[in-house]
């Protein structure tokens, strides 16, 4: 039996990188975003790996809406008859200030970080509940917890993710559904070059802090999905990120605010 797993934003970055590393490792992939042509270009990616791997069904869906998730988990378990794990990963960056940013960039950022997150939830845990388990993987990020001027609703939209993450392990417990929460640090992706918000915010941010490949980041999701569960990081300089911004906010909040501004 060929596992299933549905994962958003797999178009380019982590998303992308972890449909591949699914596949390769034989599991059956439902792969959702928006840019149909970078969808096209990852199944010809797969089409091109030397057998045996898993299979890639592209579906343009947009997390902001409940509907395309619907449809998503139903064209999904219509090919390939289940689905056993959820990667949500799409999702996008903002930087500027609470007060003077555009709405609509704040307002895109909330309907894709957080709407797109539990649209992708609720649309697949019922799936999972069929096959009596399954697994979760929500993608947030070492500033979940950070005091972050001028990138505020960034960092509070993955506090939101996180802490419904941390509420979904016990709600899906009798279920048998793991929820991972990952912490994820600075990646290489698109991320940077497609971040809303105001001209200048964040450069000094940007190229300082060391990279992960998206690549690793996959590897990680994918043994996470066959894990148990639990809030995660992936390497010792985002363990500290996280302990720092727990133990001197105030100290954080000043260093990241020279450095966002
Ligand atoms: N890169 C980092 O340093 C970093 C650090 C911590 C956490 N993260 C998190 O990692 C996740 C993946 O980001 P990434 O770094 O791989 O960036 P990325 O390369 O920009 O990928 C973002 C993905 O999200 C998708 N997406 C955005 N809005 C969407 C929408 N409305 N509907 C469907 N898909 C949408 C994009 O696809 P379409 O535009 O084609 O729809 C794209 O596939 C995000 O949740 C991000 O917050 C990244």
């Amino acid at each position: 039996m060929t596992h299933v797993v549905l994962i958003t934003g797999a178009s380019s970055g982590i998303g992308y990188a972890t449909a591949l590393t699914f596949v390769r490792q034989g599991w059956n992939v439902i792969a959702s975003a928006r840019r149909v042509e970078k969808l096209a270009q990852l199944e010809q990616t797969v089409n091109a790996l030397p057998s045996p791997h898993g299979e890639l069904l592209a579906i343009a869906a947009d997390v902001q809406k409940a509907d395309d998730m619907q449809n998503a988990v139903q064209q999904g378990v219509a090919r390939f008859g289940r689905l056993d794990a959820l990667v949500a990963n799409a999702g996008i960056g903002q930087r500027g200030s609470i007060v003077d940013s555009k709405w609509e960039d704040i307002e895109t950022l909330l309907r894709t970080n957080i709407d797109g997150m539990l649209h992708s939830v609720r649309a697949a845990v019922p799936e999972m509940r069929k096959l009596g388990g399954g697994h979760i993987v929500i993608i947030s990020s070492i500033v979940y917890n950070m005091v972050s001027p001028y990138a505020a609703t960034y960092a509070a939209s993955k506090a939101f993710v996180s802490s419904s993450a941390a509420a979904l392990r016990f709600e899906l417990e009798s279920d048998h559904i793991g929820v991972t929460d990952l912490l994820v640090g600075r990646t290489e992706s698109e991320f940077n070059e497609r971040r809303l918000g105001q001209a200048g915010y964040g450069e000094k941010a940007s190229g300082r802090l060391p990279r992960m490949s998206a690549e690793q980041v996959a590897n990680a999701i994918v043994r996470a999905c066959n894990g148990k569960g639990g809030r995660f990081t992936l390497r010792l300089f985002d363990r500290l990120v996280v302990l720092g911004n727990m133990l001197f906010p105030g100290l954080i909040g000043r260093i990241a605010m020279r450095q966002y501004k």
